[in-house]
């Protein structure tokens, strides 16, 4: 077991679930919370949202991100807050243009060459500073029984963005693999030393759990998983744990199908976050040496009904009698219902 005893992890009164389960513990009632719980179907966020210019904007602004992080926390009983932030501020401030254009995604501009980023890597924390100032907010205005977590993106998912300039399928940025694979390499150097040092900055400032997004692990022959997933998610870690940050880490190589079980044998993460294909038979194998988080289809939260609370039921069988953190398989969709959020927390909260 990947275990880390953290002083806020040590048994206590207030000690959240989600550190115990990230401590190695099974819960008779797991933790829960759901990636992008704060987002476009809560009304209060959309209210929040339109105060904002533009989206970076919002997500730097530590009042409005603190208050965004806060909202779904007041709604519902989630066993922690994420802070409202994105994966892709990363390649802002290392120099790259990138804007959210409403309705079509983000849009990056062209990629800075490798020796200006390479220049910008530590002044890109002090960048993000308004990041940390959201998390210190956020964990004095949160109950202690209620975990704090902080995130980047994963190196190789963030480049899909900077080579794209955008949301893709990928395909470009995997033939950049091939065809620059020094240039590729050198971008992930990069992008490993800035979110190490934004990772850490969260960490002091108040993140009690650190969760790395590799929402596109899917696709990735063997060998360039290796190379784009396994060691840069191994040489953040070391970086984080070299500047005496013992917080745990989920990590979350979305459609990485059976290369999760490399994953979870070489990158020291205390849990790994299962997309919606995780079979109950694979999760509880990963059980043997990690806690596992998910894996919910955010397509079935949003279908609700009878359904809903079987497959809620199932997971909590299937996975319960081992360390597990209830969740969904992928962010939640903006067109989902409230009380299809309250029907699951009911379930698994019991409140
Ligand atoms: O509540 C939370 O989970 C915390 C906040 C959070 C956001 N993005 C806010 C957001 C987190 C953890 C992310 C991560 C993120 N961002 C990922 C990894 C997780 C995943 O979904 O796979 C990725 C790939 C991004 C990049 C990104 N951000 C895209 C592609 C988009 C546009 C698509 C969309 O959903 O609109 C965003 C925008 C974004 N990030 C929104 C939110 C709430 C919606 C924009 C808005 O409200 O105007």
């Amino acid at each position: 077991m990947n275990q880390i005893l953290t002083p806020t992890g040590a048994a206590g009164p207030s000690t959240p679930a989600l550190l115990k389960v990230l401590a190695g513990q099974s819960l008779a009632k797991p933790p829960i919370w759901f990636m992008r719980q704060a987002g476009r179907y809560l009304p209060e966020y959309r209210a929040l949202r339109a105060t904002a210019p533009d989206f970076i904007s919002f997500c730097l602004d530590p009042e409005k991100a603190a208050e965004a992080t806060l909202q779904p926390m007041r709604r519902f009983a989630f066993s922690a807050a994420i802070v409202f932030a994105d994966i892709l501020l990363i390649p802002g401030a290392l120099g790259q243009d990138v804007r959210f254009e409403v309705g079509e995604g983000p849009k990056l501009g062209t990629l800075p060459p490798l020796e200006t980023m390479r220049d910008q890597i530590e002044a890109s924390t002090g960048r993000l500073s308004a990041v940390g100032e959201t998390l210190s907010r956020v964990r004095a205005a949160l109950e202690p029984e209620r975990a704090l977590i902080g995130f980047a993106g994963a190196p190789w998912t963030v480049a899909t963005y900077m080579i794209e300039g955008g949301s893709s399928d990928r395909t470009g940025a995997r033939t950049y693999a091939y065809t620059h694979p020094e240039a590729l390499d050198g971008l992930i150097d990069i992008l490993v030393e800035a979110t190490a040092f934004y990772l850490i900055m969260q960490a002091k400032a108040g993140a009690q759990v650190l969760k790395l997004f590799e929402s596109w692990a899917e696709n990735l022959p063997e060998d360039l998983f290796e190379r784009l997933v396994i060691g840069p998610h191994m040489r953040i870690i070391e970086k984080v744990r070299a500047a005496g940050i013992d917080a745990p880490f989920i990590g979350f190589p979305k459609g990485a199908g059976t290369l999760v079980a490399n994953y979870v044998a070489k990158v020291p993460v205390q849990a790994v976050a299962m997309d919606v294909q995780a079979s109950a038979a694979f999760g509880r194998q990963l059980q043997q040496t990690t806690a596992i988080q998910g894996a919910l289809d955010p397509l079935l939260l949003r279908a609700g009904g009878a359904a809903l609370d079987r497959r809620v039921e199932e997971m909590l069988v299937q996975w319960g009698g081992g360390p597990y953190i209830f969740n969904l398989g992928h962010g939640i969709l903006p067109d989902t219902p409230i009380s299809h959020v309250e029907q699951v927390l009911a379930r698994v909260v019991g409140s």
